[in-house]
């Protein structure tokens, strides 16, 4: 197997679902854009130097539908030899694409390849628009079907994550993102530009283009005020809008070159790829899935948990992370864990969450002098993937 290099990696902003900065312009602009943006921003690179894109998407349909990774590819100006595919494991599709990536680079199936990852939750809801789940095994396993905020829940009650804890964790990751954008920290995002129609006075409709700079859903919060929220998913559940992750719209990019190519074409590796995993757990408690993915990968790897710098543990959900942070002995781990917050405060995008991980894990590991970082998540359906990416 070669040597496969991160050269590239970067993302655009988070924008709320429906309320946001996002709401009208659609995927392929935002996919397309932070493609295009992340050759140009790479030096030494051209588009003709792409072999192949790996793109996640949760729920490639629609506006993000056929085959986005090739649409993407063709709307960032790539040329047509520059081919496309469309990845999906849920959650995890847009990690999942940059060990693709990876993989095909190291396997010598491609030289240089794009893993990136979008969703628009506000062109494509959660599910789907047109949710058709098996007539019958939905009866047989109705789990396979649950609301995430279910899953949330059954984590909360079953290994016993308070709602005092869960919104304890919810308003750190709050202040963490907060800090973080005001300090200028995330250094991953590329201002990206958006468009609205604005009605004018002749009942006509104008499209106004204008440039989003940070993640739009950051609302610093106390765990007090956090405490009045009521749950969303159950009666007297413990899980709410405030301890949720927001649903998001965005899209990332990394490209991956070959040890060769670096040399051949004058690129320079900023990370790589150490190991990948997935794992399947129950479905109506998904959310334990990186309490089995981060141990399985470090196992492949030959490294433990005090070998990690930096971790980033999408919140799928305050229960759910928490849960697998306790589980898996970290928590002493805190201060390396989700350092400029999580999907709770920042958004998570289904589709390109492993995506913007990626990007945001390697700016991390860079601003804290770090070696080796880990991605996780929990999927639906009951999985969770892990990675590790050492900085180079
Ligand atoms: C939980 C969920 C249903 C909430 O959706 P929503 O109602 O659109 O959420 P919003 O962020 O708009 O919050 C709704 C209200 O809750 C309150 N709220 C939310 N976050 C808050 C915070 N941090 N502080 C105070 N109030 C808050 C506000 O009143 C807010 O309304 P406002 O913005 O008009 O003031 C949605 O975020 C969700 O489904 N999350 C999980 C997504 C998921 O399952 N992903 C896959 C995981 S595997």
């Amino acid at each position: 197997m070669r040597d496969a290099y991160i050269v590239q990696s970067v993302r655009t902003p988070g924008c709320k679902q429906k309320k946001g900065l996002f709401n009208q312009t659609r995927p392929e602009e935002l996919i397309s854009f932070i493609m295009k943006e992340a050759v140009e921003r790479t030096v030494n690179l051209k588009p003709e130097d792409i072999d192949d894109v790996m793109l996640g998407c949760a729920f490639p349909e629609a506006e993000q539908g056929l085959n986005l990774g090739r649409i993407a590819a063709k709307m960032a100006g790539f040329p047509d030899e520059v081919s496309g595919a469309t990845v999906n494991r849920f959650c995890a599709s847009g990690l999942e694409a940059i060990a693709l990536a990876s993989v095909r680079v190291s396997a010598g199936w491609s030289d240089i390849c794009v893993g990136a990852g979008c969703e628009s939750m506000t062109f494509v809801p959660m599910g789907g628009n047109v949710p058709r789940p098996h007539p019958e095994y939905s009866k047989t396993y109705p789990e396979m079907y649950v609301s995430m905020g279910i899953t949330a829940e059954n984590v909360a009650s079953r290994y016993k994550v308070s709602r005092e804890d869960q919104d304890i964790f919810a308003a750190a990751s709050q202040a963490k993102a907060t800090a973080a954008r005001d300090n200028g920290k995330f250094t991953e995002i590329i201002p990206t530009p958006a468009y609205k129609y604005v009605v004018q006075p002749d009942g006509t409709y104008k499209k106004e283009t204008f440039i989003v700079e940070h993640d739009d859903g950051i609302r610093l919060s106390t765990p007090e005020g956090l405490a009045k929220l009521g749950a969303v998913f159950k009666v007297n559940g413990s899980v709410t809008a405030g301890n949720s992750s927001q649903t998001t719209d965005g899209a990332a990019a990394s490209i991956i070159a070959s040890k060769e190519k670096c040399k051949e074409l004058g690129l320079t590796p900023i990370a790589r790829l150490v190991g990948y995993t997935t794992v399947g757990c129950k479905a109506d408690e998904m959310g334990v899935g990186p309490k089995y993915a981060i141990p399985k990968v470090l196992k492949q790897v030959g490294m433990t948990i005090d070998d990690i710098d930096i971790y980033e543990i999408n919140e799928a959900f305050a229960s759910q992370a928490l849960h697998c942070i306790r589980e898996l002995g970290i928590e002493k781990y805190m201060d390396k864990i989700n350092i400029h917050g999580g999907a709770i405060a920042l958004g998570h995008p289904l589709g390109c969450t492993g995506a913007k991980l990626t990007a945001t894990c390697i700016a991390n590991l860079r601003e804290v002098g770090g070696k080796y970082g880990v991605v996780s998540m929990c999927i639906g359906g009951g999985m969770g993937a892990a990675a590790v990416f050492e900085k180079l």
